[in-house]
């Protein structure tokens, strides 16, 4: 059976062979997936790690590089490679837009001005991305885009293909918006009316950032008007996820299995577009996206920064917006990033950035962009902590799916403080990092899953917890037992009773599941 995703009163699953899936990823780098045979000993690595679904980039470029004529041996041979290794792909459409960039574009359309035109900045600069305006640019990128889906759906007969990623990270750097001629006539006119339509019916529940600068009342006239400092970028969200939609509305057409896109968030709060690429599906655009791009499936964030708990609170606002996110560290925080993520906001997705490199780390190329990608490896090799936390993953995943959305399921992540409360049924769990900051090398985290009364499973790596009877609860308790173990076949397999001298609830320093029950008493 095809993927899709299913909305349940509870929240979004991915459903993958029938069945609700956890997406434990990881993206290789942009240029890997061009040759079949640099993946090749790739492929044994991911799965060794423990991941189900590599995250892997295919060029238009590449699939049309003469205008009609397509080659999917590059295709074939990815989706070969996966499926021989037991993994699933997301397969990501690098097309008229990588990181705002028109790197991937053909070489027709990148050396032709007329007829792909390139977006202009106020001072009249070129800039190296084709304006979202360019209505030749999307019709072809939307064609090729069909001919992709259509070509998976003939071949992939297994279904290894679980998702597409439209595009990378669109939007527009160094500019807040097109300035060509044809853009500013249209920045001057009034709002359309369906956005208009769109905001106005949701007023009241739009994302707080836009609702501080929308005036209501403006919609009716032009974009200053509707949105005052915001104007250009939501002038630019607005054309950015038509054009975007338009793609993966075709793709749809042939085939219809998950897609989402990728923002690349704003670095702090207030920061304007262009400096983030402006109208890229940042948090404070969804309501736009939405709106203007209702075939995708999903909002997704590259998540970074160290403000994550915020970040993914903010990319699950939208309602009915899933928590997808494609690349994430693959750094010392990978642990407790991934299990918040899946914990907290129910994220179907999570996928560590450059995944090929860890535990094999190269000198860093020259060029300054590159090595922020580099640094994210800060030198440590992370192998054992992303096998760790993947393989208790993979042995919570059909209860992790199915206690999405219950308020079942708590995410634990070390911040600024020593401490964090966490509210189950019968409990207050008073978490402590305090014993373990100087004894690890990584932030602590992970999560609580509550299994039924008093009885709990808690995952992760450094931390403690402090159990407090709620008032409706018996005042007193007992463990019954401490288990040290995990899920074989979704039955419980213990590996140590730890009932002696470690009868506490503490997560060591590598990642650990354990069970603990206990039984409660006036
Ligand atoms: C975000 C982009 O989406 C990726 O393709 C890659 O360029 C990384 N940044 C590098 O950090």
């Amino acid at each position: 059976m095809q993927p899709y995703l299913t909305k349940e009163p509870t929240g979004v699953q991915w459903m993958v062979d029938g069945k609700p899936f956890l997406v434990l990823g990881g993206e290789v780098h942009n240029s890997s997936s061009s040759s079949l045979s640099y993946m090749e000993p790739i492929w044994e690595k991911l799965r060794d790690l423990g991941l189900n679904t590599v995250l892997a980039p295919i060029y238009w470029e590449l699939i049309e590089p003469e205008e009609g004529k397509f080659d999917f041996a590059l295709l074939d041979g990815l989706m070969e490679g996966a499926r021989s290794h037991g993994l699933h792909l997301i397969l990501l459409w690098f097309a008229t837009w990588k990181n705002t960039l028109s790197h991937y574009v053909p070489e027709w359309v990148k050396t032709d001005f007329a007829r792909f035109p390139r977006a202009l900045s106020a001072d009249g600069r070129i800039l190296p991305s084709v304006s979202c305006l360019s209505g030749e640019c999307r019709r072809l990128d939307a064609r090729a885009f069909a001919q992709v889906m259509a070509h998976i759906r003939e071949t992939d007969r297994d279904y290894t293909v679980i998702g597409m990623q439209v595009e990378n990270e669109t939007g527009l750097l160094d500019s807040p918006r097109d300035y060509r001629p044809e853009a500013t006539a249209l920045f001057e006119s009034p709002v359309p009316e369906e956005l208009a339509a769109f905001l106005r019916e949701r007023e009241g529940a739009l994302s707080p950032e836009l609702a501080r600068h929308l005036r209501p009342e403006g919609l009716s006239g032009n974009w200053r008007e509707a949105f005052g400092l915001l104007a250009e970028e939501a002038f630019m969200a607005y054309h950015t996820a038509r054009y975007v939609g338009a793609v993966a509305a075709a793709g749809k057409a042939e085939y219809d299995i998950p897609m989402f896109v990728n923002a690349w968030p704003a670095q702090c709060p207030g920061e304007p577009g262009g400096v983030h690429p402006s109208g890229g599906p940042v948090a404070a655009m969804h309501d736009i996206w939405r709106c203007a791009a209702p075939a995708l499936d999903a909002l997704a964030a590259d998540l970074y920064l160290e403000n994550f708990a915020e970040e993914c609170a903010a990319y699950t606002r939208l309602p009915g917006n899933p928590l997808v996110i494609p690349e994430g560290r693959p750094d010392r925080w990978f642990m407790a990033h991934a299990f918040y993520a899946f914990a907290e906001h129910g994220a179907l997705c999570y996928s560590p950035f450059g995944i090929e490199d860890v535990g094999h780390i190269q000198a860093p190329p020259p060029d300054a962009v590159i090595q922020s990608v580099f640094q994210t490896f800060e030198g440590r090799d992370t192998s054992a902590l992303i096998r760790g936390t993947y393989g208790i993953l993979r042995s919570m995943s059909r209860l992790i799916c199915a206690n999405r959305g219950t308020g079942k399921m708590h995410g634990i992540l070390q911040g600024r403080l020593m401490n964090q409360m966490v509210e189950l049924s019968g409990y207050y769990a008073h978490i402590s990092f305090a014993n373990f900051v100087d004894r690890m090398e990584i932030p602590a985290g992970g999560m609580i899953l509550e299994l039924g009364e008093n009885d709990f499973l808690l995952a992760g790596a450094g931390y403690s917890v402090r159990l407090v009877p709620k008032p409706e609860t018996p005042p007193h308790f007992e463990y019954l037992s401490i288990e040290e173990g995990s899920f074989v076949d979704g039955q419980w397999v213990c590996r140590r009773r730890l009932n002696g001298d470690e009868l506490h609830p503490v997560l060591p320093a590598e990642p650990t599941l354990l069970r603990v029950r206990l039984f409660g008493y006036r």
